[in-house]
């Protein structure tokens, strides 16, 4: 098969087209990215030596780029993870979320309804459901939990899974939606929770946690997640919305002071600064249909993951002190200097 992976060169989207590689030697992999701050050849060096591996730079908002995929490629499979991922970059600037994640969804569909497709999957998110009450832990997000979004990034993801739903009912695209949880491992852009606290622990500095920091996230190793992707696109029901999680909810402080400990470094690296707007409680998703349907388990433990997941920082200092140098260091500025 020929599989677009859209966004491959970002952390989740270089994880699986890692994951292909390794496991399905016969597909023909294209990653299709932008190359936006989040997108990182580096990250793709070694899949660059690979035979069956192509990257192509294109943004899927832009229609001509898009035509052009597919008339060279003749995808069987697109696996669409390009997206703006960050939600606090959302509530900074709220405009390229909705081109980029609303308008570059319509255009992979329209180009899918024009030339065909096998089958589309669209890559989102558990922020669709919004957020959980944290005195409530028996509830869970379910594939029929009503959309109730909190932020301009998750308006905007809603907004893609009903395009990609109307485009399956009214033009008979086949496609899947994957509703994930946190993920965490290798190549994670230190914009976000885990890698932002290994690296400023590694480099002595404070680790800003957002309000008290008791709000849940249920995290999953990203390697789980492709695993379950690639279960959906092969086995995975036409028209069909599938859970991922792996019942690993965690407060932001205990997995701050879980990576101090583990690194050695003192809890008075933490500093309490002013909340998220709108900062969603808790996440918790019920995975019971992918693994009834699909046999999908996740298979690494939080404990195994975040030991793995720190050691990589430690051992590729090169890959993310790159970014660290760069804008990274006005967008620091920005959104945690005066915070
Ligand atoms: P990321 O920000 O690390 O990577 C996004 C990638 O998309 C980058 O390589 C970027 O260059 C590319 N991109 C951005 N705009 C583009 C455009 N217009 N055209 C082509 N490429 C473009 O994101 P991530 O954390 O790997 O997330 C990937 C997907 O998974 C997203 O759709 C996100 O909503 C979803 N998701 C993420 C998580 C998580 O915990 N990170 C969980 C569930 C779902
Ligand atoms: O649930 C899936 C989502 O997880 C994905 O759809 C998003 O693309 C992904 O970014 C992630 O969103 P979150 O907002 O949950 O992730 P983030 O790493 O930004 O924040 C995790 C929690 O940590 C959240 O409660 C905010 C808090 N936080 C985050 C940062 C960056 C802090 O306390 N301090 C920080 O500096």
């Amino acid at each position: 098969m020929n599989i677009v992976v859209t966004g491959g060169a970002g952390f989740i989207g270089a994880n699986f087209v890692y994951f292909l590689l390794k496991n399905r030697p016969s597909d023909k992999v294209i990653c299709f990215d932008a190359l936006t701050y989040a997108g990182n050849l580096e990250t793709l060096a070694t899949a660059q030596f690979m035979p069956n591996f192509k990257f192509i730079r294109g943004d899927i908002s832009d229609r001509a780029a898009v035509d052009e995929l597919f008339t060279t490629m003749r995808p069987d499979v697109v696996v669409n993870f390009a997206a703006e991922s960050h939600v606090d970059r959302s509530i900074d600037d709220p405009e390229l979320f909705l081109r980029t994640n609303i308008i570059g969804t319509s255009v992979l569909l329209d180009a899918c309804k024009k030339y065909g497709i096998k089958r589309f999957h669209q890559v989102s998110t558990d922020e669709v459901y919004g957020d959980l009450p944290l005195d409530k832990p028996e509830l869970f997000f379910t594939e029929t939990t009503n959309l109730h979004t909190s932020s301009p990034y998750s308006a905007s993801k809603a907004s893609a899974d009903l395009l990609v739903q109307a485009y399956g009912r009214t033009y008979g695209i086949p496609a899947t939606i994957s509703r994930c949880s946190n993920n965490y491992g290798p190549y994670h852009f230190p914009e976000k929770l885990i890698p932002l606290m290994i690296i400023n622990a590694l480099n002595d500095k404070k680790l800003p946690v957002y309000g008290e920091g008791k709000n849940v996230r249920d995290w999953l190793y990203v390697e789980d997640h492709c695993r379950a992707i690639d279960m959906i696109i092969r086995h995975g029901r036409d028209g069909e919305v599938y859970n991922v999680g792996g019942h690993n909810e965690r407060a932001n402080i205990d997995v701050v002071e879980m990576i101090l400990h583990i690194l050695g470094k003192p809890e008075s690296l933490i500093e309490f600064v002013t909340d998220r707007k709108g900062h969603d409680l808790r996440y918790a998703i019920d995975p019971s249909k992918i693994e009834h349907e699909l046999g999908w388990k996740p298979k690494v433990k939080f404990e195994d993951g975040i030991k793995r997941t720190i050691d990589w920082y430690v051992e590729h200092e090169d890959w993310w002190k790159k970014i660290i140098s760069g804008e990274y260091q006005q967008y620091y500025e920005k959104m945690y200097g005066n915070r």
